[in-house]
C-alpha cells in the first residue's frame, strides 16, 4: 500500500478553515456529552499505564497530551505525578474547560502546535491523531516540540479494523506500518503494539499503540 498517498491525497485530506471549524463544533457540542467523553479514566486502564511506562518518571518534565480533551489521562498523571508539568492541547475550548486546574492548557490544532521546538520532554496523544485529518503533519509537529531523547506514545485504532465503529468523515486510522513509518521520519528508535483496556484480556486488534523515542 503506498501509505504516503493514503495520507496526503485522500480527497478531504486538508483541515481547511471550515473543516477545521466543524470539527471544533463536533466536539464542543460533544463536551456536554459525559458519558462518550469522559472526563475521568481508571488509572488501571493499560493504555493509562502504558504511555507512563514509556514516558518514564515524569518529576521535573514538561510533558503534552495533545488533543487532550477532558484532560482524563492529564488528571490520571497529575495525581501521580505531582512533579510533572503537564499541558494538554485541544481544538475544542469546551473540552479544555474541564481539564483540572494545575495543567496548562491551550488551544488549537495539531498540526500547528504554538509551542516552540523541543519544549517538551514527552508527548502522547489517545483517540485524538485519528482526527487530525493532515496525519502527517500532525506527526511531524508532536516530534518537533518534545526534545531529542524524548519520548511520544500515541494510541488510536487500527485501520484493518475500520468499519466497526460509527466514525465522522474526517477520521482516519491507521496500520502499524503507515504510523511506524511516519514516525521514523524523526525519531530514532519506534515500535507499535496491540492493546487492550485491560492487561489480562487479550487484544481484540482494535487499539494499537506506537511508542517512539526522538
Ligand atoms: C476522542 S477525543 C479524545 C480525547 C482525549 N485524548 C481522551 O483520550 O480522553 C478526541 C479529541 O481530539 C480533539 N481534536 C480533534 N481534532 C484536533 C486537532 N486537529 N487538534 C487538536 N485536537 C483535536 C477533539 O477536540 C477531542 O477532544
Amino acid at each position: 500500500m503506498n501509505w504516503k498517498r493514503l495520507f496526503s491525497s485522500k480527497p478531504g485530506a486538508q483541515l481547511t478553515p471550515e473543516l477545521r471549524a466543524r470539527i471544533q463544533t463536533s466536539f464542543d457540542e460533544a463536551a456536554r456529552d459525559e458519558e462518550h467523553f469522559p472526563s475521568t479514566i481508571d488509572p488501571r486502564i493499560y493504555h493509562v499505564k502504558l504511555i507512563h511506562h514509556h514516558l518514564g518518571n515524569l518529576a521535573g518534565r514538561r510533558v503534552l497530551d495533545v488533543g487532550c480533551g477532558k484532560g482524563r489521562f492529564a488528571r490520571v498523571f497529575q495525581e501521580q505525578e505531582p512533579l510533572a508539568e503537564l499541558w494538554g492541547l485541544d481544538i475544542s475550548e469546551e473540552m479544555l474547560r474541564y481539564v483540572p486546574a494545575g495543567i496548562h492548557t491551550r488551544a488549537g490544532a495539531m498540526t500547528e502546535l504554538p509551542f516552540e521546538d523541543a519544549f517538551f520532554d514527552g508527548a502522547y496523544a489517545t483517540e485524538s491523531l485519528e482526527h487530525a485529518v493532515e496525519i502527517e503533519k500532525a506527526v511531524s509537529e508532536i516530534c518537533r516540540v518534545v526534545k531529542p531523547g524524548g519520548r511520544i506514545a500515541i494510541i488510536d485504532k487500527n485501520a484493518e479494523h475500520w468499519g466497526r465503529l460509527d466514525t465522522p468523515a474526517w477520521e482516519k486510522w491507521f496500520t502499524r506500518k503507515q504510523l511506524e513509518r511516519l514516525l521514523r521520519r524523526d525519531c530514532r528508535e519506534v515500535s507499535s503494539q496491540f492493546v487492550s483496556y485491560w492487561e489480562d484480556v487479550e487484544p481484540d486488534g482494535l487499539f494499537l499503540a506506537w511508542l517512539a523515542v526522538k
